[in-house]
């Protein structure tokens, strides 16, 4: 094998996931913009997640839900002694939920996906539906719902919505993952502010919580929060576990 040929293979190796042969998706379907171009920092925060997770739930036995899964991301974090039993990821663009049906859904059974045209100002303008609507595709309870920054782009009224699905539809002693930006603030909520560390851009990219006035949106829906993780997720958001009171 030539020097050329090696590196070929090795980059191709490098690029499909290791269990399934899963390609990388590609960049358009990434979210968070620059942050996830690199295919290591794609595949490291996704790694990250699920150790978090395991540090707070039994993975391998779960029933999960990843709401807002975008083209899946977390899937590239599992390992083979980390896949839950089942996994159903939710997301209101189209292409990410097709690529994510076609290339993962397809290789591992235990994946499956549903789009809904529901309404975003961010990711789906034009829909149709509202947030709840989810709750009709949505046949079971969960042992464990992942929502990465998919809170963190919601208006408050579908905020306040998604945290009564989640309460609706979690099993007794799940638990929820879920990222949020928090920010030192009078208001209760400031959609856009000007005092990130980057240019918002668009609407709902940042929709920022007063930290007490989000652990009083948790408690009014009988979420207790278990641990608050700071400096890890992404844009500086911080990971709520919270398990159902
Ligand atoms: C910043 S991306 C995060 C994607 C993925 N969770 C990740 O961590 O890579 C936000 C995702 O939330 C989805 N989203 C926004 N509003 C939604 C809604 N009402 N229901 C489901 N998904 C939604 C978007 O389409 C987008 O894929």
């Amino acid at each position: 094998m030539t020097w050329s040929d090696f590196r070929f293979s090795l980059r191709r190796a490098l690029s499909q996931h290791c269990r399934d042969g899963v390609p990388l998706p590609p960049l358009q379907l990434r979210a968070a913009g620059p942050l996830f171009v690199r295919d290591a920092d794609f595949l490291g925060f996704a790694q990250t997640d699920v150790t978090l997770l395991q540090r707070s739930a039994q993975v391998t036995d779960a029933r999960m839900l990843d709401f807002g899964c975008g083209c899946s991301r977390l899937y590239y974090g599992f390992s083979r002694f980390s896949v839950p039993s089942s996994y159903l990821g939710l997301d209101v663009r189209l292409d990410a939920i097709e690529w994510a049906s076609t290339q993962i859904a397809a290789r591992n059974t235990r994946f499956t996906y549903r789009h809904l045209d529901i309404q975003n100002d961010r990711y789906n303008r034009s829909g149709r539906m509202n947030i709840n609507k989810w709750a009709s595709v949505i046949n079971y309870r969960f042992d464990l719902i992942y929502c990465y920054s998919v809170f963190s782009h919601l208006d408050v009224p579908d905020a306040r919505e998604l945290i009564a699905l989640f309460r609706e539809f979690i099993r007794p002693r799940g638990k929820v993952f879920l990222t949020a930006f928090v920010g030192q603030q009078e208001d209760d909520v400031i959609v856009n502010p000007g005092d990130m560390s980057f240019t918002c851009d668009g609407p709902l990219h940042v929709v920022r919580y007063r930290r007490d006035h989000l652990l009083e949106m948790f408690r009014e829906t009988n979420f207790e929060v278990e641990s608050a993780i700071e400096n890890v997720a992404t844009d500086n958001q911080v990971i709520f576990i919270l398990k159902a009171a």
